[in-house]
């Protein structure tokens, strides 16, 4: 599989035309002014783009995981904070809804977010459970009809403008992973409430925050799939996040790239253009390389998906692969500008500091090694 069919095609062209007319020329402000683009995330609801492989009966454009990226890596090469924000809604709110809900839990949750009506987010990391996942503290006590939450959820993409929350508690925190329950909740839930904002070094734009949960009570029939099946449910559903932040750190690479190439064209040095010079050349051969190969990897991994297999490996060599391409290609990016490219005026600034993210959340680089040694050694 080396191209994209005509129909995803299309889709690529669509959302490169949009991203590049309407999300780009307002991405370096967005930055400064840490705005949310509540109008440009509308414009992506319309496009069918916040639930691209959500069923058409459930409000979503009917595509498939292979469209998702090619569409995401697009949004991403424009502005990392829009496509994280897609990301989000798509793979970490709506697939799992999608993947373990019941028709009923799909007619009220997933086709608003499907249709961008609302917003989603996906609170698993605790203060004391980030890369040990399993260890979540929210405790979920059974009561008559339902659960109570407490405890806290810290750096939720979303977190702040989120209506709709897949949410992890553990009935018994002792018992690590084994108790973790996941929920749909809903930030309109009594004890529900958004706490500090982040204040982060990039996709500024997007929104992070805490969420707290005091004794918020959550309906039984709000949980996906069964009691203690949460963990499943987690690590399911971050097998395609990844595989959607590393068509983000695909956007971000590409993006750096081509602003790579064209200063170096331009600005002359030693009588010739930087372009000219074997020292650049080898830098542009050696981004260009390791993106076409991530490429490759993300669009694997998304047609593994589509094809209905478990790729977890495949999403965390996707994931390591993209990310530590963005962030090398966007330090390259900075170098060949020189003392232009440490500038914020200039966009590969704000690309180095895109990208770093980007080998932290939904796992980090060090979590993806792990998941593929696992797969490779078992
Ligand atoms: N799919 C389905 N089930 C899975 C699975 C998967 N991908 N991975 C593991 N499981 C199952 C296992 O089969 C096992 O099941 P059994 O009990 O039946 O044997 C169970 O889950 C436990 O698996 P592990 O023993 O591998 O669990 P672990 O405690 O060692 O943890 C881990 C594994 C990979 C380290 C995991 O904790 C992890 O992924 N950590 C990173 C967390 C992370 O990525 N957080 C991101 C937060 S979200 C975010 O960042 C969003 C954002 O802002 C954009």
């Amino acid at each position: 599989m080396f191209a994209l069919s005509e129909d995803i095609q299309q889709i690529r062209d669509l959302a490169r035309d949009f991203a590049r007319a309407e999300i780009l020329p307002g991405a370096g402000d967005r930055d400064k002014s840490h705005a949310f683009p509540a109008e440009l995330v509308a414009q992506l609801a319309e496009m069918g783009f916040l639930g691209m492989f959500v069923p058409e009966e459930y409000g979503g454009a009917g595509l498939n995981m292979l469209a998702y990226v090619a569409a995401l890596e697009e949004v991403s090469y424009a502005d990392a904070s829009v496509g994280v924000i897609m990301s989000v809604q798509n793979s970490l709110a709506g697939w799992p809804i999608l993947k373990f809900g019941t028709h009923e839990q799909k007619l009220k949750y997933l086709t608003p977010l499907a249709t961008g009506e609302r917003l989603g987010c996906y609170a698993l990391t605790e203060p004391e459970a980030g890369s040990d996942a399993g260890g979540q503290k929210t405790k979920a006590t059974p009561v008559e009809g339902g659960y109570r939450l407490n405890g806290s959820k810290v750096f939720i993409t979303n977190g702040p403008q989120a209506e709709i929350t897949v949410t992890y508690g553990n009935l018994d925190p002792a018992s690590h992973y084994k108790g973790v329950c996941a929920f749909i909740t809903e930030s309109s839930y009594p004890g529900y409430s958004v706490g500090k904002i982040e204040d982060k070094h990039g996709i500024t734009s997007s929104g992070t925050s805490e969420l707290v949960f005091e004794d918020m009570f959550v309906p039984a029939e709000n949980m996906l799939l069964g009691e203690r099946d949460g963990f499943k449910v987690a690590m399911a559903t971050l097998d395609g996040g990844r595989i959607g932040i590393a068509a983000q750190a695909l956007g971000i690479a590409q993006r750096s790239l081509d602003l790579a190439v064209a200063y170096a064209n331009e600005r002359k040095t030693f009588g010739k253009p930087l372009s000219k010079h074997q020292a650049i050349q080898f830098k542009i051969a050696d981004m260009a390389t390791r993106i076409e190969a991530s490429r490759l990897l993300v669009w694997k991994a998304a047609a593994t998906k589509d094809a209905g297999q478990r790729a977890s490996e495949l999403c965390s060599m996707a994931k390591v692969f993209a990310s530590e391409t963005a962030n090398f290609c966007a330090y390259e990016a900075m170098q060949i500008h020189g003392g232009y490219g440490y500038s914020r005026e200039y966009e590969v600034e704000r690309l180095t500091r895109d990208a770093r993210i980007t080998t932290i959340y939904e796992g980090t680089s060090e979590i993806q090694r792990l998941v593929i040694a696992k797969g490779v050694l078992s």
